[in-house]
């Protein structure tokens, strides 16, 4: 028997370079997956893939319900839609601060808000956030990322206090640089065995998923690797 068997999780952004790290592991751990991607893809293995702009609250509520009617519930709604864009303070004009709110914070809010009920009806649910480790330990040029990502932290503390016994709790995690082929082009004189896998983020994923995590509410993770 495996930590996730019979548990319904519900992965935004799964198709991403986190995404399919995190989605090997929840299988592995024996979860039944349903994946969102924004543009059409092919569906990982074993995974559901739904096709979705999270940005439209309404999608994300239509999104919910196919989900239950084919699976009865969503037990883990695991979050990890978002980007990334840096550049001086006084150069960050404010469709780029609205941008980034909207990608990391509006999504999460949206497909959160369109499951949550059917979770505390259930009296079980386990959400997961990602927030970033330059929300807590700012760095130059990401203010607008940084205070995007502290807004995810905040919400989701926020939200796991209101769950207080009810079964359901929201939890944030804190990557760092996460080793991905972006990052490695991007970063090409850095040591990427330094950074975080997303395989390894995606264990903790898969924790923060099982019964045992129920005793963890509101909490914000940091998964640093060495960085
Ligand atoms: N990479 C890092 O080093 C790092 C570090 C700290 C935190 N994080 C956080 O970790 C999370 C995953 O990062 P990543 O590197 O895997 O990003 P990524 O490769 O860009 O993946 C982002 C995912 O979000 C989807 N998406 C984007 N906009 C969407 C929308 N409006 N509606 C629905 N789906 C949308 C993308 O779908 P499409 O591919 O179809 O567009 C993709 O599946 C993000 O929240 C990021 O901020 C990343």
């Amino acid at each position: 028997m495996s930590a996730l068997d019979s548990k319904i999780i519900l992965v935004t952004g799964g198709t991403g370079s986190l995404g399919r790290g995190v989605l090997a592991e929840l299988r592995g751990a024996g979860a039944t997956l349903v994946s969102t991607a924004h543009r059409p893809t092919s569906a990982p293995e074993g995974v559901e893939l739904e096709i979705i702009d999270l940005s439209d609250s309404g999608a994300c509520v239509a999104l919910v319900e196919r989900v239950v009617a084919r699976h009865g519930r969503i037990d883990g709604l695991v979050c990890l839609v978002g980007g990334f864009a840096g550049g001086a303070f006084i150069q960050t004009d404010h469709a780029t601060w609205q941008e980034l709110l909207d990608l990391n914070l509006h999504t999460g809010v949206n497909i959160i808000r369109a499951a949550l009920p059917g979770m505390r009806e259930h009296g079980y649910g386990r959400i997961i956030t990602v927030g970033s480790r330059p929300a807590v330990d700012p760095a130059p040029n990401t203010s607008a990322y940084a205070a995007a990502k502290a807004a995810v932290i905040a919400t989701t503390r926020s939200l796991g206090r209101e769950l207080r016994g009810s079964g359901v709790v929201a939890n944030c995690i804190l990557p760092s640089t996460i080793d991905t082929p972006q990052n490695r082009e991007a970063m090409p004189k850095a040591d990427p065995s330094r950074w975080v896998k997303p395989e390894q983020i995606g264990r903790v994923i898969a924790f923060l998923c099982s019964d045992d995590a129920g005793i963890i509410n509101g909490a914000a993770i940091p998964v640093y690797g060495d960085a």
